[in-house]
Parts: structure tokens; C-alpha cells; sequence
């Protein structure tokens, strides 16, 4: 399948702002409010009626001009029918499986899901009912294999959490579509400047906008985006529930979103850079980055993508947990926290957990977020701290 060109440079500067700025600020305000008011009843009966529409006002639960400004640009970014925001990345995957499980139903979950993910669909989804199946991210068309009459769903990332394996988007997303059930994807990773998995086939994307969109970590936030068939089910079951956005958050992700395109090409750069600078050293075994041929899914990603974020992971030669400790307490240029996709340079150990797959856990697997610092001072950073691991012949 060719890759589409887009250009989303437009898109950025130009979406989710006031039509006309002569007289008014550039961006708009930061919009509070629960209730809005009608000057008759047939106006609020009519706004209510319409109420799962983006674009209504009625009620502040339901959304404000700003959120869906930012709804209205993120479909034009992701090439979608229809947005609807959540209040974090989590409560976009949760409130979306709701949308689609039943007691009794069969969901299908790529085995290198996002942690949350798992813990959704385990300690969940299944009390409601649900039978989850995890499977190969890699297993491409062997997914036919895999569906069921009660299969209400496919959900799966590109590239896996932690892991970084490339699936074939296409292939997953004809599979669900043939069998007459949605594919899902957390698209957090490569953002629509990367990918646009709807134009792949898919028929929903789910990403959290606390990473790269809103950029600053600063705020928390999440997005989901359908094809037609999907955006209503999805914007009841989240209106149902009762999720909400933050006008901050909102102001927050739409100032972030401007600079997403220059940040995205910064964060490829760097982080091919950094990638490539630690698999020359003597105690990595290998880097996971989907632009290495290293990587499973490579070319996949070649293929799908047009660029790479700037989260990696790095194998490790096997050492003690004891040394990974001191290795990541002595950087002084990479914070030690969750999350990721914002302007500074991360670290953190994972423990890759999988069901349906082998994970090879002689080795010691490090994710690596890179930011906007400098180049030279990070892998000073890392050489300082490389000694305290073994290589591969210790
Ligand atoms: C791939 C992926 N999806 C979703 C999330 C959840 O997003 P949030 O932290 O906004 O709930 C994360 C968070 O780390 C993530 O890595």
C-alpha cells in the first residue's frame, strides 16, 4: 500500500483558531463553564436533541467552542470523521473497548499493549464479562485465524509499548474489517505526523495528547478518532460515562499542537542519533527503534510511517537488576518518570509482561525518551554510566 502524502503544516498553524482575528486575540480563551443558558425552551430542547453532535452547545460536560475547535483539528490531523477528547490516554482505550464490548463477547489484544491497556481489558473487561484473547503483534494475516463469531473487537499498537515491534497495520485492519468489527489502534507513538492509521485501513484511533500533542507535560489528555460509522457510539459511551476535559487542558494541547510537526522532526533526528550512538557501545546488545533493522517490523514501518518518534527501547547485555539500578540513578540528563513524548530526555527500565508471545528476559530492556537537550551532553551523560553494566563478554 503506497504511503499518503499529506502535509499537515497548514493544518497546524491555521485549525482550531478564531475565523477571523482582526480585533481578537490569536488563540482562544481559556473557556469555563458547567451550565449555558437559552434565551427559549425549544433552544435547549433543540440543543439537547443535538447534543452528541460536536459543535452543540449544551451542557459543559458535553464540551465548549474551544474543545471542539480542538475536536474539528485533530479530525483534519488524523483524516477522521468525527473526535471525540478524553480526559487522559487511558480513558480514550478505556471508554472506547467499552463502547464496542458486551457480556459474552470475544476481544482480541496485540500482546504488547500499553500496561493500562492489559490492566483494562484484565480487571475489567472480563468482570463485565468479556473473554480477552491476546495474540501476536506480529502474526499479520494469521489474525483470521483468530476471529469468532462473538469477536466484537481488535485492539493493538503500532509500535508495542516498551517493545517497539512494527505490526502490519493493514493487514490487522483488513482482518477486523472483513470479520465486521473495528480495529483499534493507540497511535500515541507516531502521532499523525508519523501515521495516519485510518488512511491504512483502520477504523478507530486512539492516542493519549499527555505525550507528544500537547508536548510540554503539562497537562493530561486523550483523543479518540473514528470513521463515521464509529464516532457516535464512542461519543455516547464516553458522554455516558461521564468523562470530561479540562479548559486548560484543552488551551494546553491546542498551543502544544502548533509546534507538534518541528518537535516530531526534532525527536527523529535525535533519537535515530542517540539509537544509533548506543548500538555502538560494548554493553547494548541491540536497539528496538522502528527505524532500525534491528527492530521486528521494520519494514512495516518503512512502509507505513514517515518518520520515527523519539522513544526507543535499548537491550542491554544481561546484567543484575541491581546494576540497571545504579546505571539509571547516575544519569544526570535523564529524568526517571512515566510517561514520555514531552521537551526532556526520559529513562526507565520496563519489564515487557506478555501472555501469547516469549519475551527474552535474560536481557535488560531500557526505554529511552529523547527531548530537545543537547546531543553531545546526553551520550557524555550515558558514556559515564555505561561502565556500571556488563558487556558481552562479562
Ligand atoms: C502507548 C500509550 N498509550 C496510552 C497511554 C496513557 O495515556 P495517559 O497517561 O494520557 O492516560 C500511555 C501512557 O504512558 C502510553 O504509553
Amino acid at each position: 500500500m503506497p504511503k499518503i502524502p499529506h502535509d499537515i503544516t497548514d493544518s497546524l498553524v491555521q485549525l482550531g483558531r478564531p475565523e477571523k482575528v482582526q480585533g481578537r486575540h490569536v488563540n482562544l480563551p481559556i473557556e469555563l463553564g458547567s451550565t449555558i443558558i437559552f434565551d427559549t425552551l425549544a433552544g435547549f430542547e433543540a440543543a439537547r436533541d443535538a447534543r452528541y453532535t460536536t459543535g452543540t452547545l449544551y451542557y459543559g460536560r458535553y464540551g465548549n467552542q474551544a474543545g471542539f475547535q480542538l475536536e474539528a483539528m485533530l479530525s483534519e490531523l488524523e483524516g477522521a470523521d468525527g473526535v471525540t477528547l478524553t480526559s487522559s490516554g487511558v480513558a480514550a482505550i478505556s471508554t472506547t473497548l467499552i463502547a464496542f464490548c458486551v457480556p459474552g463477547a470475544h476481544l482480541l489484544v496485540a500482546d504488547h499493549v500499553y500496561g493500562n491497556t492489559r490492566a483494562f481489558c484484565d480487571n475489567v473487561l472480563t468482570r463485565l464479562g468479556v473473554e480477552i484473547e491476546y495474540f501476536d503483534p506480529m502474526i499479520g494475516v494469521g489474525l483470521s485465524d483468530r476471529m469468532r463469531e462473538t469477536t466484537c473487537a481488535v485492539m493493538f499498537e503500532a509500535p508495542g509499548s516498551g517493545t517497539f515491534e512494527v505490526p502490519d497495520i493493514p493487514a490487522i485492519a483488513k482482518v477486523a474489517r472483513d470479520g465486521g468489527v473495528p480495529s483499534i489502534i493507540d497511535s500515541t507513538w507516531a502521532t499523525p505526523v508519523f501515521c495516519r492509521p485510518l488512511a491504512l485501513g483502520v477504523d478507530v484511533v486512539v492516542a493519549s495528547m499527555s505525550k507528544y500533542l500537547s508536548g510540554h507535560s503539562d497537562c493530561m489528555m486523550g483523543m479518540v478518532a473514528s470513521t463515521a460509522e464509529y464516532v457516535e457510539p464512542i461519543r455516547k459511551t464516553v458522554m455516558a460515562i461521564g468523562d470530561k476535559t479540562g479548559a486548560q487542558e484543552v488551551f494546553l494541547t491546542l498551543r502544544g499542537l502548533r509546534t507538534l510537526k518541528m518537535r516530531m522532526h526534532h525527536f527523529d533526528q535525535a533519537g535515530r542519533e542517540m539509537a544509533r550512538w548506543l548500538s555502538g557501545q560494548p554493553q547494548v546488545k541491540s536497539v528496538l527503534h522502528p527505524a532500525f533493522d534491528s527492530c521486528p517490523g521494520h519494514v512495516f514501518w518503512k512502509r507505513d510511517f514517515t518518520g520515527a518518534a523519539g522513544l526507543f527501547g535499548v537491550l542491554f547485555h544481561p546484567s543484575s537488576d541491581d546494576q540497571i539500578r545504579a546505571f539509571v540513578d547516575s544519569l544526570q540528563h535523564f529524568g526517571i518518570g512515566a510517561s514520555w513524548g514531552g521537551y526532556e530526555s526520559l529513562v526507565l527500565p520496563v519489564k515487557p509482561q506478555r501472555t501469547a508471545t516469549a519475551w527474552d528476559i535474560q536481557c535488560q530492556l531500557v526505554r529511552f525518551n529523547i527531548g530537545l537537550e543537547d546531543l553531545g551532553r546526553l551520550k557524555a551523560d550515558l558514556a559515564a554510566a555505561l561502565p556500571l553494566l556488563n558487556t558481552a563478554s562479562e
